[in-house]
């Protein structure tokens, strides 16, 4: 039986005179402000311009048209924007509520081009074009949205947190048509989270803005 210990067994590594250890290679790369770049090359500062670093340090943004509420917007934005951030600190419509910012409450419900998004998963840069509608533009002048007004019928919030993105939820439930039951607008609705559990009225209010009561 062999006694040999994993480390006995292994062969040395072989190293020729040009091939640095492990030791002196990060010693000559820290000594030197240098870069590893692939193939193990060593680039110093001259090769790296201050230029060049700044322009890999900024933050890469684009120019971004996209109509919201039906006013056209064109705005420069980090690339990594989203669109409840722009929505709230670009175009100040802060109607869009941030509840967890991961897509797992429905505060921020918006419709893009007609379809229900979570506009905290949503980047901006990729709605060049984009229609995108708020709780802001629901009403006509004074005159509210029927969904806006059954949610008010119904009493259908307390502190009111949800209640945006629970009426542009509502208003695709109603577009997508899926009111044939309570059943059906409570699965439909199933993202939008309501931590003062009005979920009984908020179906009540769907169901009156769609004509079911
Ligand atoms: S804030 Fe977007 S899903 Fe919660
Ligand atoms: S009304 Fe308070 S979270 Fe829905």
């Amino acid at each position: 039986m062999s006694t040999d210990t994993p480390e006995s067994a292994a062969s040395p590594p072989t190293r020729t005179p040009s091939t640095p250890s492990r030791r002196t290679f990060i010693a000559t790369t820290s000594a030197a402000g240098g870069v590893i770049a692939a193939g193990g090359l060593v680039a110093g500062p001259s090769l790296l311009g201050a230029q060049e670093a700044a322009a890999a340090e900024a933050s890469p943004s684009s120019r971004v048209s996209l109509t919201v509420n039906g006013k056209k917007h064109t705005v420069t934005v980090d690339n990594r924007t989203s669109l409840l951030d722009l929505l709230r600190e670009h175009l100040d419509l802060t109607g869009s509520k941030k509840g967890c910012n991961a897509g797992a409450c429905g505060a921020c419900t918006v419709l893009v081009d007609g379809r229900r998004v979570n506009s905290c998963l949503t980047l901006a840069v990729r709605l060049d074009g984009a229609e995108v509608t708020t709780v802001e533009g629901l009403a006509r002048g004074e005159r509210l949205h029927p969904l806006q007004q059954a949610f008010i019928d119904q009493d259908a919030f307390q502190c009111g947190y949800c209640t945006p993105g629970q009426i542009m939820s509502g208003v695709g439930c109603i577009q997508e048509g899926h009111t044939g039951s309570a059943a059906e607008i409570r699965e439909s609705m199933s993202g939008n989270i309501c931590r003062c559990g009005c979920y009984v009225k908020i179906v009540r209010a769907v169901e009156q803005a769609s004509g079911r009561k």
